[in-house]
């Protein structure tokens, strides 16, 4: 099954492994940039420098007998979101949206104790979930608002909206929504749904969890057709910079909306997944070659997403209800 479809894939004009990692990541991404995106705190950082906005870093912990200080430094917040500073695919994030004393609560309302997070920290310390297994420093950031315009799609976590930038133009986006499967996680590989969206408009325009099609949210219920990721004139432009910001030519930009203090970025990701286009039921490949045969990339960030809105709007709000039976797992 998976060999037959492989090749009606590539005619959908869907990029595969080996063109990604050798077509886009290797061709635009020079190697000693990786560290800017693979490290949390240095993303961090660098957004900040560029003045764009972050969660605020409550703490950092790098050494295990730095465990002790935890309960002392989540003593003075109800809320926070604890991450492996090397981490991905959102393994080893622990989100609390609430505190009673030495009590906290995940936003699926499921208890864990100080104990708990102090084990929980130590693990992440030992490098349990980062890249390759070596050590790794914890960050203990605050929690995101969710935006009320999201209130029916997203459940117990906030949403993320995932853009791929190629030489400083967006091509491809997808909302990832947060399910009770996820875990307050908006990671596809952890129950998230993903939601691809019209680069013109902000519309959704089809939808997948665990690969398979959904036309609403499991746990709202609520159907995916009204949806319109809002903001989107000032959030295209924010993906843009991103490339100037690091100098990466093929970037994945994780952006949150939060409910007081607007557009955020969460992470950047040198190697973004394919599974985008399994949202978007569209492959990657036409928009990167139109992208390649451009004589100059332009110099300001909010020209390349105006020219991304003209050229890679699909207008079609009928895919949501076509029923397309590919796997993420083939791609
Ligand atoms: N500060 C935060 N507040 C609320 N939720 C968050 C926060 N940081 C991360 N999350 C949730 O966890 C998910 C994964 O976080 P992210 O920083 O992108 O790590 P990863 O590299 O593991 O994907 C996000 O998509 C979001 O749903
Ligand atoms: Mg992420």
């Amino acid at each position: 099954m998976f060999l037959a479809s492989a090749r009606k894939l590539r005619s959908f004009g869907i990029i595969g492994m080996n063109q990604r990692n050798f077509g886009l990541i290797s061709k635009y991404n020079p190697r000693h940039l990786y560290p800017l995106v693979d490290d949390k705190l240095k993303t961090k950082l660098l957004a900040q420098k560029a003045g764009i906005t972050v969660p605020k870093l409550l703490g950092t912990l790098d050494y295990q007998h730095d465990v002790r200080k935890l309960g002392e430094i989540l003593a003075a917040y109800n809320q926070f979101v604890i991450k492996p500073v090397q981490g991905s695919g959102g393994k080893g994030i622990l989100v609390i949206s609430e505190r009673d004393h030495n009590l906290y609560f995940k936003p699926s309302g499921d208890m864990i104790s100080l104990e708990e997070i102090e084990r929980h920290v130590s693990n992440i310390l030992s490098g349990l979930h980062s890249l390759g297994g070596k050590p790794d420093s914890v960050m203990i950031e605050s929690l995101i608002q969710l935006d009320p315009v999201f209130s029916d799609y997203s459940y117990e976590g906030i949403p993320d909206l995932r853009v791929i930038v190629l030489k400083g133009y967006p091509i491809m986006a997808m909302l990832r929504l947060t399910t009770h499967a996820s875990d307050g996680k908006a990671n596809l590989h952890q129950g998230a749904v993903g939601v691809g969206i019209d680069m013109g408009t902000g519309a959704a325009l089809h939808a997948v969890q665990f690969g398979e099609p959904v036309q609403h949210h499991p746990d709202t219920r609520k159907t995916f057709a009204e949806l319109v990721v809002p903001h989107w004139e000032k959030l295209l432009p924010l993906a843009a910079a991103c490339y100037e910001m690091t100098g990466l030519g093929y970037l994945g930009v994780d952006i949150v909306l939060d409910r007081d203090l607007g557009p955020m970025i969460i992470e950047l990701n040198a190697r973004p997944g394919l599974s985008i286009q399994v949202a978007n039921c569209a492959g990657l490949a036409p928009r990167v070659t139109v992208i390649e045969a451009l004589k100059n990339i332009d110099p300001d960030p909010a020209s390349r997403a105006d020219f991304s809105k003209n050229n890679f709007s699909t207008n079609l709000r009928t895919p949501l209800l076509r029923q397309e039976r590919t796997r993420s797992s083939d791609l």
